[in-house]
Parts: C-alpha cells; structure tokens; sequence
C-alpha cells in the first residue's frame, strides 16, 4: 500500500472510499466492496473541521493512526491518501450548501454538518476523480445527500456492519460505558422488531438511559413522513446514551 499526501500521485478511475480515520471493521468491508470495482482502492483519511459543528467533537474524535494503516494494508487498500488542510482547502474553494435536506433529522441536530460534509467530498472528488465512491448505508442522509453532488460518480451505498448483539459498528462506540454499551442495543431491537413507528418510540422507551432525539418512519428519497403509499420506507434513529450520540436505520421493506 502507498501512502500519500498529494492527490496527483493518485490513480484515477479509481474505487474511492473517504473516511475519517479511526477505521473499524466496517471501514474494512467499505474497501473489500471497492475491491470489487477496481483494482486501484483508494481510501482518504482526513478528519474534516468543517463538518463537526463544535470545536469539543473535534477535539475527542478519535485519532489512531497506526491501526488506520495496518487495517487499510490488511483490507486491500492500494493507495492511503492523507491529505493536508492546504490540499483540500485551498484559497477561495467551492463551499457546498446541503439545501433542506441538510436542516433536517441529523442536519437539525447537528446545524451546518452537511454542508461541511458536502463541502469536503466535493473537493475529493474534484481532486481525485474516481469512478466510483463508496458510503457506509449507516449514515444514510449523508449518503442520498452526497448522491446530489455525485457528477458521473457511481456511488454505492455499503450495507451497515454490526456487532454481535446488532449494534452498529462506529467510531463513537468506543466512548460508550459498559452500561451504555448494553443499552444500546435496544436501537437494534426497536429497528428490527417495530412494525409502526408508534412501535419502534414504544420500544426505545423501554431503555431509559437513551435519549431519542428522532425515531420515524421516512419516505427514502424526500426524507418526508412515511404516508399509506409510500413505496420505500426507512426507518430512522437517533439518540444519546452517556452523552454519546448513535444513530442507525433500516428499511421496513418496499411497499405496494
Ligand atoms: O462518513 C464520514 O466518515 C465522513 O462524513 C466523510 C464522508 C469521510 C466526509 O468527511
């Protein structure tokens, strides 16, 4: 594996998975899907300050360097692209708005992220030009947003990678308690068990050391309010155990 701080020593027409470091067994399977779309995979690790809207998130987001390298070599990653601050944000560049879109669920709770987001995949694209990008379906707003920025890139979505016990696999799990950790993984039980959305608050009601910020039924595309007819339902989850924030989904499957 390579290792880089210029995007000219990239190859383009690449697989191109973007990430913040702090790589966990999720990560790993984003690069052995990339695997499957070229023969160059290129991961970026760059932690992005325009996305996390305040300065304390910034500061304790996990920094773990010499894992990150090992598990990218072990995963199939051809290229590690570190980039610096210049590269990426260079006099005068294109800051991207989210639109709605971004104000909503997440882009509510956290205000200005996914223009950050937005903002810092569409300098990656430009400096790189992959052929196609892959996105943890995990964070599935940033995912059907960065797809409105995606000019000529494939983006695949990546299915959500979980423990044992069904929670989702994050970089932020580390900062949960034991007890937080056992919890948690009331998300899963609600996501898979619910029929309703009155079903899937019910159940996350059970555990009372999480604060749910949202937990609905949504309309895939628009990100509206499921209706009877809606034909592609997902539902949503957030919420806050120990003053960590954990968000997951799932679809509730394609109705008539
Ligand atoms: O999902 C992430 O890790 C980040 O939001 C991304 C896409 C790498 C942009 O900084």
């Amino acid at each position: 594996m390579k290792v880089v701080t210029d995007a000219r020593q990239l190859p383009s027409a690449c697989a191109f998975v973007p990430t913040m470091g702090a790589l966990h067994a999720g990560h790993a399977s984003l690069f052995s899907l990339a695997k499957k779309y070229s023969d160059d995979v290129v991961a970026s690790i760059f932690i992005n300050p325009l996305q996390f809207e305040n300065k304390e998130d910034l500061a304790q987001y996990p920094r773990t360097p010499d894992i990150d390298i090992a598990i990218a070599d072990a995963a199939g990653v051809t290229h590690l692209w570190l980039p610096t601050q210049a590269e990426i944000y260079p006099d005068g560049y294109v800051k991207k708005s989210a639109g709605p879109l971004g104000e909503i669920y997440e882009g509510k709770a956290r205000p200005g992220h996914f223009d950050g987001v937005l903002t810092v995949v569409h300098q990656f694209f430009s400096l790189l030009k992959p052929k196609v990008a892959i996105f943890g379906e995990k964070d599935f707003q940033q995912l059907q947003l960065i797809r409105t920025i995606a000019e000529g890139i494939e983006i695949v979505a990546a299915p959500t990678i979980r423990e044992v016990d069904g929670l989702a696999l994050s970089s932020r799990n580390v900062r949960l308690s034991d007890e937080g950790r056992n919890a948690a993984q009331v998300i899963y039980r609600a996501l898979t068990k619910a029929k309703s959305e009155n079903e899937l608050r019910e159940i996350l009601a059970s555990e009372s050391s999480l604060t749910v910020d949202y937990a609905d039924f949504i309309d895939e595309k628009t990100f509206a309010h499921a209706q009877s007819d809606t034909r592609k339902v997902r539902a949503i989850v957030a919420g806050w155990i120990n003053g960590v924030r954990l968000i997951d989904n799932m679809p509730m499957g394609n109705r008539a």
